[in-house]
């Protein structure tokens, strides 16, 4: 029937980012299996799951550092299941890893600006031809490392090497890192884990600020509260596959996801 078309190719539209049927094998071991997801326009969607249930090897799928052993990742309604991970922080896809890994002798500053390099000084020739113009973007691309440190309340540490910095100041880096490419659509995996109660409340914030300037959030997060507070809708994983959706509170009495979780303890 038309309007049931109509209102099929609407939901694939809205969708920004998505796995469709994705499986990842590591030899024996099917990490994700036949999983499918879709991020909407302008939601923050979270993605929990016991330990080891696939959510970060689906970043890796969705963000380029992984190829599929079968199925498609699809953005803003194009396939691109082949492209690398800079095509795809060109197209506005960024992630944070779980386990930030700043170069630790470098500035913080410095670390912020490798997030952009997609856009400056990367077109050799421009630079031969152009070399103002380049001196002129690295001003820029500097302001605004130093105004999104300033978003992530690490002005004052801007000149120190990164290994100084704490468990819960890399997180704000590696936030900070993200958002120096414009993402429109970021993956963030345990953003707040680890962090202490005040820490968490000013990340919380700042994805409520990241989402209302407009972004598209996948979140990966334990703590239900935080999950509760942040998204309407949740996606839950288990064994690498797509167990349960819906909102907070329902997903967290689904029968099927508590004995997922109780799976994990034993
Ligand atoms: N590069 C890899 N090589 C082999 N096994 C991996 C690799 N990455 C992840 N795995 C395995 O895949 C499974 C899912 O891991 P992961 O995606 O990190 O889960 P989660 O983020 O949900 O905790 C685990 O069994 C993990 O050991
Ligand atoms: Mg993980």
């Amino acid at each position: 029937m038309q309007s049931a078309n109509r209102s099929a190719t609407t939901q694939t539209d809205a969708s920004v980012v998505e796995a469709r049927d994705v499986t990842m094998r590591f030899g024996g071991l099917t990490a994700v299996g036949g999983m499918s997801i879709a991020l909407r326009r302008g939601e923050i969607l979270g993605l929990i799951g016991p330990n080891g249930a696939g959510k970060t090897t689906l970043f890796n799928l969705l963000a380029g550092s992984l190829k599929p052993t079968a199925g498609a990742i699809r953005l803003g309604g194009a396939d691109i299941s082949h492209e690398g991970p800079e095509r795809r922080i060109a197209r506005g896809l960024g992630r944070t890893f779980q386990i930030p890994r700043p170069f630790s002798e470098m500035t913080v500053l410095e670390n912020v600006l490798t997030g952009g390099q997609a856009q400056a000084g990367e077109q050799i020739w421009s630079n031969f031809l152009r070399p103002g113009r380049v001196a002129a973007q690295e001003t820029a691309a500097v302001d605004k490392a130093r105004a999104l440190l300033d978003f992530v309340t690490l002005s004052a540490l801007e000149g120190e090497p990164a290994r100084v910095l704490s468990g819960g100041q890399r997180k704000l880096l590696e936030l900070a890192r993200v958002l120096m490419a414009d993402p429109d659509i970021l993956l963030l995996d345990e953003p707040a884990a680890g962090v202490n109660p005040t820490l968490l409340e000013f990340i919380i914030a700042r994805v409520m600020d990241l989402n209302a300037s407009g972004k598209s959030i996948l979140l990966i997060e334990h703590n239900m509260d935080v999950v509760a507070r942040l998204c309407s809708r949740v996606v839950v994983m288990a064994a690498g596959k797509h167990l349960a959706e819906g909102a907070p509170a329902a997903v967290a009495r689904d029968p099927a996801v508590i004995e997922a979780y109780l799976g994990d303890v034993a």
